[in-house]
This record gives structure tokens, C-alpha cells and sequence, in this order.
């Protein structure tokens, strides 16, 4: 295969365009055609075209698009709602930002579009608020589509209204957690909720609701303009379609690559130069922080959501964290924790207590302090967060702890034999063994 043949820019493709975040370019390379196609449908049919292509949710858990849109019970006389994910705060994850900062219209097109399927006449998109340029870029790309009568009533003579409102959060990771954003949304302190019932029976104000990640609805223009098949010829067999791959750290060009899922991280890395120059990669995340770290001898599985669960990790958000040998694994996921214990929101007790702990176990076997004895501490710990918590926030913090200490053990046990961080941080590419003295 050539690099033209492994990427598919399809959302990625006008974000070099001159101006590419205005309605004027949008419109110029196809956009809002989708819409008029959506406009004459029924919209159980959009709603079937969704659930054929094989869409499934890129905000990390991969639930099927199709199928959430048609939870949502039509005979409740309540309004429904659509809401956009766009909090976008999981360590590594940039993907919904760069998309609305470089093609806000592909997510307002899909907004409408989405909203139109499932009978929506009010739709929010709830962006992190640390992101004012993103806000920005939104509200005018809001206000041009209301200019030009995409949005609002009677929607190019469709009979269909649709008002879309952007919601500035105040930055916290929790907010990306749906219950705790619908929370958030409606002014309350973002915290998750009990589930039953579902946001697509009783989400915002108690309304059916959909929510949805930026990317998902970002991706239902090209759906509806060119097909359900279309989409699905691409990916593998149960992972549809092609994604955002953003590529962080230590790799010669990182950025966002837009390619097929099932694509390997050893194709992505050759895309992006490879490995930065005279190192070698150490380990990775496949979907952010709170994806279990992978290393080396993983880097021909399938980006996929079943080969990367296979490979005892999960796809995510497809954040690729890139760590070559001069990272100390060890102060990597003392920051990651360091983060988990900061967005902790404190309403239950094994992740608002138990994210407290891991930092202090996790800190002083980083500063070398303690016995092996410690690191079997750190993992009950980690075995009574697990499982036992209100949401996935408390799962995801100890991910990174439970993997790097199954593939890096030798490394903690070296920051004990050395009484601190074995790496020499003059050479900083230094490794000492375990053993060897400081
Ligand atoms: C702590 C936490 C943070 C999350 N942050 C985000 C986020 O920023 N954006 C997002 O789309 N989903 C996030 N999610 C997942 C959402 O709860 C939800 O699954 C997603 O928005 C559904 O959209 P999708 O089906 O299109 O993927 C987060 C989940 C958790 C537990
Ligand atoms: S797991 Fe953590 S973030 Fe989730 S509800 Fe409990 S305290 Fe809040």
C-alpha cells in the first residue's frame, strides 16, 4: 500500500483550504448537499442509513450511532434533544478540537442532520470552555448557517425547525462523562448520574436525548452523501469506516492522520515519519490515558475495537501517545494519575479516596521510597477502584498503574534499588538495569 492508499481523508480533506472554517468553503467543496439529500428522506430512513453503515460512536466506547438514534422513544410527547460531546479533555485526545477549529460547518451539517433523524427541534453542542477559540469558531459558524438558512424554522421550506446552541462547560474532564455533562448543561454541578434511566429515555430536563461525540455526528454527512455502503466498505469487519488518529509524542510528525480502523500503529508511525531519530519506541496508548498501555511487540495489531480489546487494551479515542526509551514509565503514569486524582469528582468514595492513594503508593515508588511489598499495595488498590466505582473515570485511572506494571515491572523495582528514578537525566536516554547503583 502507498501513503495515499492508507489515509482517507474524508473529514480531514478540506481542512488545508484557504479559509476552510467558513461557510463560503464549506459550501464551495460540497458541503451541505448532505443536508439537501437528508431534507427529502423520511427519517426512520436516515436513521437506517446510520445503523447500515456500521457507525460506531468515536467518543471511545464505540456503541453504534444507528442504533442510540433509534432508542430514543418517538411516542413520548416530550421534546427530544440532541446533544454533541465536545468536551475533549482525556490526556492526548485531539482530534474534536481540530475538526471544529478547521471544519465547523461538517460538524453543523451533521448536527441538522442528526437532529432532523431523531425529531429533534433543539440541539446543544457542549464544548469545553477552556477552548474559547473553539467557542468562537463555533458561534460563527452557528451564526452563518442561521444566515443561511440552515438553521432556525422551516428549514429551507422543509417545515423543520432547528435551533442549535453552543454551551461553553467550565473544564473538567468529568463534564465528557454524558450523565455528568447533561448535569452540567442543565447548571448543576457536573457529577454522573444513576443510569437506568438512559439519556435516550430520560436525558437533559428529563427529555429522550442522544448524545453523541463531535467525530460521530461530524461523520454523518459523508454517510448520508455518499452511502451507507460506501462507508462500510472501509475499516474491518465490525469496526466500520475510517477515523481520526491523532499521534502525539515522540514521533517525527505528529498531528492527526484520518485513516481506516483496522490501520496498525506501524503503518501510522511510517506516516508519520517514524520514531524520532536514533530512538525506539518503549510503549503507547492506543486511546488515551486511560486505555492500558501497549508496547512494542503490539505494534501490528489492527486499530480496531476488537483486536486492540483482544490485545488487552481498548481503542478509545485513538490517542496515540508515542514514548520512546528516554521516558521513565513510572513518572508517565504518576502524571496520568496525578491528572485522575485532580478530576476526581468526589462522588463516590473508592475513586475520590482511592485516586488520593494511588498518588501517594504510586509517588513514593517513583521517588524510590518503600519496598517491593508496595507495589503489591498499588495494585490492591488499584483491584478495589476497579469495578467499584459510580462511573469509568475511576476504571480509566487505573489502566495506565496495572498495565505499565505488567510490562514494566523490572522498572518500578529499579527505582527502589536506586533509591529514586533510575534514568540519568543528563543522557536522559539511560536506562539503568536493576542492580546497578545509582
Ligand atoms: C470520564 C469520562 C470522560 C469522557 N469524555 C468524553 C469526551 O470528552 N468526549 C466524548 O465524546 N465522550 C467522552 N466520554 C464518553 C461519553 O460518556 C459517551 O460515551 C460519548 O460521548 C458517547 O458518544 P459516542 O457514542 O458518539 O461515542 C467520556 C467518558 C468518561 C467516563
Ligand atoms: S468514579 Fe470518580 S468521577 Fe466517577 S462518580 Fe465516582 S468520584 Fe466521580
Amino acid at each position: 500500500m502507498t501513503e495515499i492508499d492508507m489515509l482517507t481523508p474524508v473529514l480531514t480533506d478540506n481542512w488545508g483550504d484557504e479559509r476552510s472554517w467558513t461557510l463560503e468553503a464549506y459550501t464551495a467543496q460540497g458541503g451541505y448537499r448532505a443536508l439537501a439529500r437528508a431534507l427529502t428522506m423520511a427519517q426512520d430512513d436516515i436513521i437506517a442509513e446510520v445503523k447500515d453503515s456500521g457507525l460506531r460512536g468515536r467518543g471511545g466506547a464505540g456503541f453504534p450511532t444507528g442504533m442510540k438514534w433509534g432508542f430514543i422513544p418517538q411516542d413520548n410527547p416530550k421534546p427530544k434533544y440532541l446533544v454533541v460531546n465536545a468536551d475533549e479533555s482525556e490526556p492526548g485526545t485531539c482530534k474534536d478540537v481540530p475538526l471544529m477549529m478547521a471544519s465547523p460547518h461538517t460538524l453543523v451539517e451533521g448536527v441538522i442532520i442528526s437532529s432532523f433523524a431523531i425529531r429533534a427541534n433543539t440541539a446543544f453542542i457542549y464544548v469545553r470552555g477552556e477552548v474559547l477559540h473553539v467557542v468562537r469558531r463555533l458561534q460563527q459558524a452557528v451564526r452563518e448557517a442561521y444566515d443561511a438558512g440552515h438553521l432556525g424554522t422551516d428549514i429551507h421550506g422543509s417545515g423543520y425547525d432547528l435551533d442549535l446552541v453552543v454551551h461553553a462547560g467550565a473544564g473538567a474532564y468529568i463534564c465528557g462523562e454524558e450523565t455528568a455533562l447533561l448535569d452540567s448543561l442543565e447548571g448543576r454541578r457536573g457529577q454522573p448520574r444513576l443510569r437506568p434511566p438512559f439519556p435516550a429515555v430520560a436525558g437533559l430536563y428529563a427529555s429522550p436525548t442522544v448524545i453523541n461525540n463531535v467525530e460521530s455526528i461530524a461523520s454523518v454527512p459523508s454517510i448520508i452523501a455518499n452511502g451507507p455502503d460506501w462507508f462500510a466498505s472501509m475499516g474491518t469487519d465490525k469496526s466500520k469506516g475510517y477515523g481520526i488518529f491523532s499521534l502525539s509524542g515522540h514521533v517525527t510528525k505528529p498531528g492527526q492522520y484520518e485513516a481506516p480502523l483496522g490501520i496498525t500503529l506501524r503503518e501510522l508511525i511510517d506516516l508519520a515519519g517514524g520514531i524520532r531519530q536514533g530512538h525506539e519506541l518503549k510503549f503507547w496508548t492506543p486511546g488515551g490515558s486511560s486505555t492500558p498501555i501497549l508496547t512494542a511487540e503490539h505494534l501490528d495489531v489492527p486499530l480496531d475495537f476488537e483486536a486492540i480489546g483482544a490485545a488487552g487494551s481498548m481503542l478509545g479515542t485513538r490517542a496515540l501517545q508515542i514514548f520512546d526509551e528516554t521516558t521513565c514509565v513510572v513518572r508517565a503514569v504518576l502524571r496520568w494519575t496525578e491528572f485522575y486524582k485532580h478530576e476526581s469528582c468526589g462522588k463516590c468514595t473508592p475513586c475520590r479516596e482511592g485516586t488520593w492513594w494511588l498518588v501517594q503508593t504510586l509517588g513514593a515508588l517513583e521517588r524510590g521510597q518503600g519496598s517491593e511489598a508496595d507495589l503489591d499495595l498499588l495494585l490492591d488498590q488499584c483491584d478495589n477502584i476497579l469495578g467499584r466505582s459510580f462511573c469509568a473515570l475511576a476504571d480509566g485511572a487505573v489502566s495506565p498503574i496495572t498495565s505499565s506494571i505488567k510490562y514494566f515491572r523490572e522498572e518500578y523495582v529499579a527505582h527502589l534499588t536506586h533509591g529514586g528514578c533510575p534514568f540519568d537525566p543528563a543522557a536522559s536516554t539511560v536506562f539503568a538495569p536493576a542492580g546497578a547503583t545509582a
